[in-house]
């Protein structure tokens, strides 16, 4: 399956997401690409590597920029950059899914309109990930409330929360897996692949 992580708004969690969903996929014996369609590599640095190739996690390679060949993986992730550009339309072409990372602030809602025009194609659209969530914040659970009620088969019960050890995995170049493996980010990140294996599962019946 190539599934790939698109939003237009900067910084909501794409790369935090393809990164750990990919290593997730890679610790439970999947052969996984992790593709950095971003110029800045930050899907790759996040990792710990400039070049493509295989990184410390058994079973995940990462390359730059699209790949030659998807045979050899069972699961391919998109790290896409923030914009609706030709490189994103040609992913959305390439990939089976597409996953969108959406924190939950008002004007995120309004971005999700055109991104979804610009996809149009909704039968690849496998869903929103809720991403930075803070929770102590009442507006985030009124729009996460809106976002439930308007898209009820598309928001992912899991809930990936704020936690600084996501962003200092990235720092010293690992998944979330290693560099803590108890940390709520580690759990919501294995639980929430759980949940696209079982959703993906689900469509292909
Ligand atoms: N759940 C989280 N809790 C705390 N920090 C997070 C979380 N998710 C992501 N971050 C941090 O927020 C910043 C933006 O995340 P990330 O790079 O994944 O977003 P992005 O959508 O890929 O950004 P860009 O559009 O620039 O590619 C990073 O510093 C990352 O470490
Ligand atoms: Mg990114």
């Amino acid at each position: 399956m190539i599934l790939a992580l698109i939003n237009n708004k900067g910084g909501v969690g794409k790369t935090t997401t393809a990164v750990n969903l990919a290593a997730a996929y890679a610790r439970s014996g999947y052969r996984t690409l992790l593709a950095d369609l971003d110029p800045q590599a930050s899907a790759s640095l996040h990792l710990g590597r400039r070049e493509s190739g295989p990184t410390h996690i058994p079973r995940l390679d990462v390359c730059c920029g699209f790949p030659q060949n998807t045979g050899d993986y069972e699961h391919v992730f998109l790290d896409c950059p923030p914009a609706l550009s030709p490189l994103t339309h040609r992913a959305l072409e390439l990939c089976d899914r597409f996953l969108v990372p959406l924190q939950p602030q008002y004007l995120a809602m309004e971005g999700l309109a055109n991104l979804l025009r610009f996809a149009h194609n909704p039968g690849r659209w496998l869903g929103i990930v809720l991403t930075m969530v803070d929770s102590r914040a009442r507006v985030t659970h009124e729009i996460i409330a809106l976002l439930r009620q308007r898209f009820p088969d598309k928001v992912f019960q899991t809930e990936i929360k704020n936690n600084i050890r996501l962003s200092e995995a990235a720092s010293f170049g690992q998944s979330i897996f290693e560099y803590d493996g108890r940390c709520p980010g580690a759990k919501l990140y294995a639980q929430l692949k759980e949940e696209v294996e079982q959703k993906c599962r689900v469509l292909a019946v």
